[in-house]
């Protein structure tokens, strides 16, 4: 059975893990870098990249003994070639590279988006395409049609700020600090959803995509009113973003012909009301419902070693003057 080394340094957490073309994750080892950012309320991407390059070396080495595999046994080198903070990216992909050099084995370069695309069917085996799949992240808010490895159908994206960007900055407007959409979820549980009226942009409009810069300028007009609870906000917050996340799958359920599941991705899946909503949506609609467990929601090295595989199984691999892109859509 093949073995990828995967490896994810795109955004703030440095990541490696050794995982198999039969779905078994050998070894996953993260750092991520919250208590470097924390003061400054958000990811600065030089302080990021120099954690990588400090970080990565060590956790492949800790992933490979943990797995007792030797670099020698590993059947391709799997490393995340973008999009991302470019600093990050490079560190990664350069390590990928030097490892295949030193190797002699095949590097796999693999778009972030696509490994959070994937990361599903590690998970579950029987997870088959095509599946509408709601990918949304701190960097990213789209509704794609995963049709096979390599064919992705964007139905929807977003116009303006991502879903978890906008609960990071409503974290931050609020004083509840950072990584901000835990600190929004917890703060929601105490409030009610219905005391501050909120927009939701884009609701029921003709056209697919996402939008939520209005909601996080409202949210900062509410908090400037001084009349409300944060809690209170934090709710209404949630349950603006819930169902405008709600609106905009049921649009493209519509033209997501042949979807054998609902599948949902990247952090922001991590959210209880944003999975629930979902889980419903999808009983409603008659078809399954598939979402990874919450750590290979989040970002991970797990997710990119098996879009790895994926593809090698497929015969994609890269040369070795890949270059590293901040911007790559899928
Ligand atoms: O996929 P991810 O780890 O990194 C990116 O590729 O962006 O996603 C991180 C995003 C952050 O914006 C974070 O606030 C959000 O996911 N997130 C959540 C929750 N946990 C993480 N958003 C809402 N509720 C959560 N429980
Ligand atoms: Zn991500």
């Amino acid at each position: 059975m093949t073995v990828i080394l995967g490896l994810e340094s795109s955004c703030d957490e440095t990541a490696a893990a050794l995982v198999t073309g039969d779905r078994r994750i050998l070894s996953h080892k993260l750092a991520g870098q919250e208590a470097a950012h924390a003061p400054y309320g958000g990811v600065v991407p030089e302080i990021a990249a120099r954690a990588h390059v400090e970080i990565l070396g060590p956790l492949v080495e800790a992933a490979l003994e943990e797995a007792g595999v030797a670099l020698s046994d590993v059947d391709a080198i799997a490393a995340t070639a973008g999009p991302g903070l470019i600093g990050g990216v490079m560190v990664g992909l350069v390590t990928g590279k030097a490892l295949a050099l030193a190797s002699g084995k095949p590097l796999v370069a693999v778009n972030h988006l696509e490994g959070h695309a994937l990361s599903p069917r590690l998970a579950d085996p029987d997870l088959q395409f095509p599946y509408l799949l709601l990918l949304v992240s701190g960097g990213h808010c789209q509704l794609l049609l995963v049709e096979g490895v390599g064919r992705y159908r964007r139905l929807a994206t977003t116009i303006d700020d991502a879903a978890g960007e906008a609960f990071d900055k409503t974290a931050k407007l609020l004083g509840l600090g950072y990584p901000g959409g835990p600190r929004v979820e917890e703060a929601a549980k105490q409030g009610d959803p219905l005391a501050v009226p909120l927009p939701r942009p884009l609701l029921g409009s003709p056209e697919p995509h996402f939008s939520f810069a209005g909601l996080k300028s409202a949210v900062l007009r509410a908090r400037d009113a001084g009349v409300y609870r944060a809690e209170d906000i934090a709710a209404g917050f949630q349950k603006a973003v819930v169902d405008c996340l709600e609106d905009r799958t049921i649009r493209a359920l519509r033209s997501a012909h042949g979807a054998t599941a609902l599948v949902v991705a990247g952090g922001v899946a991590a959210n209880g009301a944003v999975r629930a909503m979902l889980e419903t949506l999808a009983a409603n609609a008659g078809l399954r419902f598939v979402a990874p467990p919450l750590w290979l929601c989040t970002d991970n090295a797990a997710m990119i070693g098996w879009a790895g595989a994926e593809r090698f199984a497929a015969g994609l691999t890269d040369p070795l003057d890949t270059p590293a892109r901040a911007r790559w859509p899928l």
